[in-house]
């Protein structure tokens, strides 16, 4: 067993570094760091860019009406498979984007949303990589949740470069648009320093799962996909992959026409 691993561990280095970064980034009793919240440096919540191409007020998001969660949780699937032919609504994207990211309360200064985040410090930014929906250019947006609305950064169908950059995985080619998550770094690091890195991928998945459940809801099809090149796709949305950096991704489409 022990020579399983060694051997593992000579074929193949990151196993040992998973392992160490477990390690290192453990609670213990006794090992909780022992530092104080710095209040005057904590980081901005928000996002926005100098000057995108235009913002894009989002339609209300239509919150209630639709299947109920007990059989969106049974029919949950990863779907691939999409129809090309038809974009997808404004107001459906709008809903989409409310359940992934949309704030729901507000506590003093505090805003929450409707998927958990650890400390609600909430480091995951949303960008789409936008194909087919009515009413938007082709392009990439960044969605902004307390204005509601998207940023146009740049024009273009990105659909064939971000299929490069998910490793070949052309679900993105027919997909009427892809969400790409990203981190930014400091605004977990503030409070939980090396353990950041496990909390914003746990973040990424409630939001993603939010995202699977609410398709399903409106009749389209979500699939993650965790599978990409990092600095291609950090290089498509401009982002320095330290700072900030692509952490997940998932393709949302029509479900392919039954022949
Ligand atoms: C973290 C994560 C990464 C994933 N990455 C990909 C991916 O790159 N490509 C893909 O086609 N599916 C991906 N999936 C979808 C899984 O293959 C799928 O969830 C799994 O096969 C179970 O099927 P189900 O989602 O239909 O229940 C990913 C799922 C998760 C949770």
């Amino acid at each position: 067993m022990e020579k399983d691993r060694e051997k593992d561990r000579d074929n193949n280095p990151e196993p040992e570094i998973g392992r160490r970064f477990q390690n290192e980034t453990k609670y213990s009793p006794g090992k909780m760091g022992g530092y104080t919240l710095d209040w005057d440096s904590i980081p901005k919540p928000y996002k926005h860019y100098e000057s995108p191409l235009a913002i894009i007020q989002l339609p209300e998001p239509d919150t209630k009406s639709g299947p109920d969660l007990w059989k969106l949780l049974q029919k949950r699937r990863s779907r691939r498979e999409y129809g090309v032919h038809r974009p997808i609504r404004l107001a459906a994207l709008s809903s989409l984007l409310w359940a992934t990211q949309g704030i729901t309360a507000r506590y003093g200064d505090a805003f929450f949303r409707t998927a958990p985040s650890a400390g609600g410090l909430f480091p995951v930014e949303t960008y789409l990589s936008i194909r087919a929906v009515e009413g938007l250019e082709q392009g990439l947006y960044h969605f902004r949740p307390l204005t509601f609305d998207l940023e146009f950064l740049q024009k273009g169908d990105f659909s064939r470069e971000l299929t490069e950059a998910a490793l070949q995985q052309d679900l993105i080619l027919d997909a009427q648009v892809t969400f790409i998550w990203s981190a930014i770094i400091a605004r977990s690091r503030w409070k939980y320093r090396q353990r950041t890195y496990r909390y914003i991928y746990l973040d990424a998945g409630h939001i993603a799962q939010n995202l699977y459940l609410a398709a399903e809801a409106l009749g389209l099809g979500a699939c993650a996909i965790g599978a990409f090149y990092d600095d291609e796709a950090n290089k498509i949305l401009s982002l320095d992959g330290v700072e900030e950096t692509v952490i997940y991704m998932a393709a949302v489409g029509r479900p392919a026409e039954v022949k």
